[in-house]
């Protein structure tokens, strides 16, 4: 008889015995049959049809927002510091007057910036009073925010976002056209809908053009008429565009609210 204590060398041994037998013939076995669909190291995988293979987006930003100086991190990478500098100036006094049209002069509302970069709107909607929460898929951008600004910084996917209050407006400034997957681009821009209160605004910028345009392997501006579909099948409505008028650049500020939005 074979007492409890006895059988662990046994068991042992089966082990090993086993360990051996899996050591050379199945690993070997299922190497082969992996090596047709396994690339070695340095193999080049065609993906010159899949945008999303291709290029890896958060990879992008958050390699961009370690290696860049802070304002051309998410602003323009084309322009200097100055001039960037500018770019954020016009851009968030216009955003202020927009807020201020829609809402009047209540210094209370919420906000949420999606895809806030390293915070300088969030930062600046703050400075006037604003509660802003800012969130953004760069866990070296919300790091950097965190620790300049402090308050309410999260690192999230806007295609995967899912909100845990209503805001009175949400902003995503320089962020949609990024999105260069058509289905994450519609992801993104319903849970970004569906996370404003019925009586607020959704602002987010993009170039709004006759035509879908694409640019390099990180940009792709969709067009009006994309946007007004997916707008219309949210139940919103988009009230105004007013282009940025920064240079060259086409992109402006699109407005949506609610299709009822201001009827008493
Ligand atoms: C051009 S920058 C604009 C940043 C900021 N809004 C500003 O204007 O300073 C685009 C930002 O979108 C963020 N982003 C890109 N794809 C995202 C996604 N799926 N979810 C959340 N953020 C994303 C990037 O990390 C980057 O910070």
């Amino acid at each position: 008889m074979i007492t409890d204590f006895q059988k662990q060398p046994l068991l042992a041994n089966t082990n090993m015995y086993l360990l051996d037998y899996f050591s050379t013939w199945h690993i070997l076995t299922i190497f082969v049959l992996l090596l047709p669909i396994t690339p070695l190291p340095g193999a080049q995988v065609d993906t010159s049809n899949n945008p999303v293979m291709s290029f890896n987006v958060n990879r992008y930003w958050d390699t961009r927002h370690k290696t860049s100086t802070t304002l051309q991190s998410g602003g323009d990478k084309g322009l200097s510091e100055e001039e960037n500098k500018a770019f954020y100036f016009i851009r968030i006094g216009r955003l202020l007057e927009i807020i201020r049209a829609i809402h009047g002069e209540n210094h209370h509302l919420s906000i949420l910036d999606a895809g806030c970069g390293k915070g300088l709107f969030t930062n600046a909607l703050r400075q006037c009073g604003y509660h802003v929460v800012g969130i953004d898929s760069s866990p070296t951008a919300i790091e950097y925010a965190l620790e300049e600004f402090g308050g309410e910084f999260l690192v999230e996917d806007l295609t995967s976002y899912r909100h845990y209050q209503l805001f009175d407006v949400v902003i995503c400034i320089d962020v949609l056209f990024h999105l260069v997957d058509d289905e994450q681009w519609r992801h993104a821009f319903c849970n970004l809908a569906s996370a404003c209160k019925s009586s607020g605004s959704f602002i987010f910028t993009d170039s709004l053009e006759q035509e879908r345009r694409e640019q390099g392997d990180y940009i792709v501006h969709r067009s009006r008429e994309d946007y007004e579909q997916l707008i219309a099948g949210n139940g919103l409505r988009l009230r105004d565009f007013s282009g940025y008028k920064f240079g060259c650049n086409l992109n402006g500020f699109a407005v949506v609210t609610s299709v009822v939005w201001g009827e008493k």
